[in-house]
């Protein structure tokens, strides 16, 4: 049997047009279609690809609905027994969210690989073609590892990431990811992956939802949780209008190791007290907050702030309803 790679349109800078002399700037994201962004891609050997655009937007402006429905596409295809892999063209902005998103909810037997542009498809010199073309070479190379368990990737200036990971870390030059100290999976080199280290699946930090549960999740509005970055001069006030709104979760950005300005301690106190879930990391780009052996807080989660906020978010999702 013929095996696919389904290619998945979301939209994002890859997608870009409409940029003045060429430049990256001043351009809309989301303008050009899944299908003629695959024009010109060499097509790995051996495999076939399809399309679907599933969006077209900004990923500044992905909500629970467009997660909602990739998920529920994403599950539909995988399920294909023709289908060997997904590639993702997203934006980048809310990429590495996206991806661990997919990474809690979705079966990791196939490979999911998903890739963006920093330049708009219509700049002078694009980078979305070069990333589309290794996003696919990615896919079909990691089918063939026929790995039980694969993570979700990110496939973006020749570097392979995992979801965990990953994390957009400049606003304009090409090589804007990163996955800080542990350095990339692997690196795209002519069509082929040089592996740093076997992917897995396996994350150290736990998803917020068992997988697979894609195809069970009920549709949107879905827990509302929000990151909050405790900084120099925070004010109560923030943390009350969000508790007099009805907020559900709050992912607390600590600075450091995780520490909290003393002007919030009260109301973050009355918020537990009133049934708000509290998380707790660190607003530093990279490494985690460390406890005391055998002291661990409960609140406090080694994920990036707006990866905790999703995990979170799938957590409290997932009591209403399965215990309904
Ligand atoms: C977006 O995230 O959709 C726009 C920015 C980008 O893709 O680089």
């Amino acid at each position: 049997m013929q095996k696919n790679i389904v290619v998945l349109g979301m939209g994002g800078t890859i997608a870009g047009a409409g940029n003045p002399g060429g430049t990256a700037l001043g351009y809309q994201a989301g303008k050009i279609a899944v299908q003629a962004l695959l024009q010109g891609i060499p097509v790995p050997a051996g495999y076939g690809v399809s399309v679907q655009q599933v969006a077209q937007l900004d990923s500044k402006d992905m909500d629970d609905m467009h997660w909602w429905t990739l998920a529920k596409v994403c599950t539909q295809h995988l399920a294909q027994p023709d289908v060997a892999a997904l590639v993702i063209t997203h934006g980048t902005d809310t990429l590495e969210e996206t991806a661990w998103f997919l990474q809690c909810v979705l079966p990791l037997g196939k490979p999911v690989v998903l890739t963006c542009a920093m330049r708009p498809a219509t700049a002078l010199s694009p980078d979305g073609p070069a990333n589309l073309r290794d996003a696919l070479a990615c896919a079909a190379a990691t089918h063939q590892l026929a790995l039980q368990s694969c993570p979700v990737l990110v496939v973006a200036g020749g570097e392979v990431h995992a979801a965990q990971w990953v994390r957009k870390e400049h606003p304009y030059r090409m090589q804007a990811f990163s996955s800080g100290a542990l350095g990339p999976l692997g690196w795209m080199e002519e069509g082929r992956v040089r592996w740093a280290c076997a992917p897995s699946g396996e994350t150290l930090i736990p998803p917020g939802l068992p997988l697979s549960l894609a195809m069970e999740m009920p549709v949107p509005p879905w827990p509302w949780v929000e990151v909050v970055a405790s900084h120099a001069g925070a004010r109560p006030e923030v943390l009350e209008c969000l508790l007099a709104a009805g907020i559900q979760g709050m992912v607390v950005a600590g600075t450091g190791n995780g520490t909290v300005h003393a002007a919030w301690l009260e109301v973050l106190q009355r918020a537990r007290a009133a049934g708000v879930h509290v998380w707790r990391c660190t607003r530093c780009a990279q490494g985690q907050v460390v406890q005391p052996a055998g002291q661990e807080d409960a609140e406090v989660t080694a994920l990036a702030p707006h990866k905790a906020r999703i995990s979170l978010m799938l957590q409290l999702l997932q009591q209403p309803w399965k215990e309904a």
